[in-house]
């Protein structure tokens, strides 16, 4: 970075959302670097020279500060004259920290809860009497000592927030950055600019640069191959890489037999018209072999995750690269359960799916802290095609994760076309700008019905809709049901082994978006 932007450090307690706590101040335009809660002032000190660091966040976790074990803030931290924000963990650890009284709370808050806010100063300027926010704790803050004033009670925390008398330091015991606060936009905006100061002045787009220098270092002069699925993620990374390091890479297409209706060619015409070196690898009966008989969803992932390694090895091997290059994003890591406390949901592909032994000398995953809908603007910041920027997420393990039970030849075979139709019907009603994904999955029941005045038997094809800003959780579309209806009549009459169409009205939480 050639100008220094403004920066707030967010120290990383383990909790859910504390990587949603740099989002959303980059949302604001200020930088954010998450770190672990372990880090030392003089560290802090350091990372000043590369940002103007203004502020610091302390981010929730499950632990307890009574825990023996319990993650603690370097004190000289506090007399480095920033602002200081503790949220929920981060709330009880600062109050415990200056000789506050932290217990259980008698009863624990999860979810939406009202809080009376006495003071609307700082952080809180702004606010009504009662604000709607977001809890999610089981001990809770007594009393703070007198340099410090409570700023907002609850029922079962009566210091819910506070503030220094003199100093920008502020406490609260709930989760400004989950959208269920419902002024926590106004909370965030308040630390960033009235408390901190800071300037408006990043934007995506200004890590470009970052990343490609990254990106350089990080394969030392070495060829590196990128597994290129042609999603928004592995294609953003590709274009980065050839940027960073030119005719070293050679970008890897694999053709697992589990792609939607056209993709193989579609990713090759693009690239290859890009001038990016791009091998593509047919290894559609090899994937299909590694299946048979599996019906468990995460031998699934973990299968196709261990024979797309084999494929990448196989081909640096032959062209002697040493680094392997991902489109790795943040919500596969967190899903993977990559955090020392967060759980693991399912195996993403190219994460946990990555077998133990891998014959890189190193795996580059240069977007790994950041959402889709950053990946995106800097997709179109690299001035790549609309249409492929706004694709549709897709999973790495392709339509095999769209079929419960066995994937067979003749599945793969009817998921694609009901895949296509979906696709089809949605883009033609128009709905498509405000959808996150929509697809077909074709589940293990069979069901009954009448075509022809013949009585057929044949699958149950499910569709999903859904509606996300950044897959952690997402609703089912509410489309108008001549959408689905149109759907549904082209699935039963133009393929012929399917009986019948269902909807999917589950929400994430508590489904998943993909079945599988
Ligand atoms: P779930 O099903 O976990 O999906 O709610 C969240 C988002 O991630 C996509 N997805 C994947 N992407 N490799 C990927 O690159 C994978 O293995 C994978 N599995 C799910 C999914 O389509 C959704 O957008």
């Amino acid at each position: 970075m050639s100008e220094l932007y403004d920066a707030i450090i967010v120290l990383d307690y383990g909790g859910q959302y504390c990587h949603l706590i740099g989002r959303r101040i980059r949302e604001q335009g200020v930088y954010s670097e998450i770190v672990p809660w372990e880090i030392k002032a003089e560290e802090i000190r350091l990372i000043s020279e590369k940002m103007n660091v203004k502020g610091l966040i302390l981010s929730g976790g499950p632990a307890s500060v009574f825990d023996a074990e319990a993650p603690k803030l370097d004190a000289n931290i506090l007399n480095l004259g920033l602002p200081v924000l503790g949220l929920c963990y981060g709330h009880q650890l600062l109050a415990h920290i200056v000789g506050g009284k932290v217990r259980p709370a008698e009863r624990r808050e999860y979810g939406a809860t009202y809080v009376t806010i006495d003071r609307p100063v700082g952080v809180l300027k702004g606010l009504g009497r009662k604000e709607r926010v977001w809890m999610s704790h089981s001990d809770a803050v007594f009393s703070v000592p007198e340099e410090y004033e409570v700023l907002a009670h609850s029922e079962n925390c009566p210091v819910a927030a506070f503030g220094h008398r003199e100093k920008p330091v502020y406490g609260l015991q709930w989760h400004p950055e989950v959208v269920h606060t419902e002024n926590g936009v106004l909370m965030l905006r308040n630390f960033l600019f009235e408390v901190c100061g800071c300037k408006a002045n990043w934007k995506v787009e200004n890590l470009v640069n970052k990343i490609i220098e990254e990106i350089r270092f990080e394969t030392g002069g070495s060829k590196a191959i990128i597994a290129l699925s042609g999603g928004v993620d592995s294609s953003v990374t590709t274009a980065l890489a050839a940027k960073a390091i030119g005719n070293r890479l050679t970008a890897v297409f694999v053709d697992h037999g589990f792609m939607r209706e056209n993709e193989p060619e579609s990713v090759e015409n693009f690239f290859k018209g890009m001038g990016i070196n791009l091998m593509v690898i047919d290894a559609k009966d090899r994937f299909l072999k590694k299946l048979r008989g599996i019906i468990d969803p995460e031998m699934k992932r973990k299968i196709i995750g261990e024979e797309f390694i084999r494929v990448f090895e196989e081909v640096a091997e032959k062209i002697g690269a040493e680094c392997l290059i991902q489109g790795t994003i943040y919500p596969d890591r967190i899903e993977s359960g990559f955090r020392r406390f967060s759980d693991k949901i399912k195996t993403h592909h190219n994460v946990a799916g990555l077998p133990a032994r891998v014959k890189f000398r190193k795996i580059v995953e240069p977007l790994r802290d950041l959402y889709k809908d950053e990946v995106r603007r800097i997709g179109e910041a690299l001035g790549l095609p609309r249409e492929l920027v706004y694709r549709q997420p897709f999973p790495g393990p392709g339509l095999a994760v769209r079929i419960t039970g066995e994937v067979t030849r003749e599945k793969v075979e009817v998921v694609r076309k009901a895949d296509r139709i979906v696709r089809e019907e949605v883009e033609r009603s128009g709905l498509k700008e405000r959808l996150w994904q929509y697809f077909a999955v074709l589940t293990n029941t069979m069901a009954t019905g009448v075509k022809g005045d013949a009585r057929a038997y044949g699958y149950v094809v499910a569709v999903r809709i859904v509606e996300s800003s950044e897959a952690m959780t997402a609703s089912f579309a509410k489309i108008p049901y001549e959408v689905l209806e149109s759907i549904s009549t082209r699935i039963t009459n133009e393929i012929p082994e399917v009986a019948r169409v269902v909807y999917d009205i589950t929400h994430k939480p508590p489904a998943t978006i993909e079945w599988e």
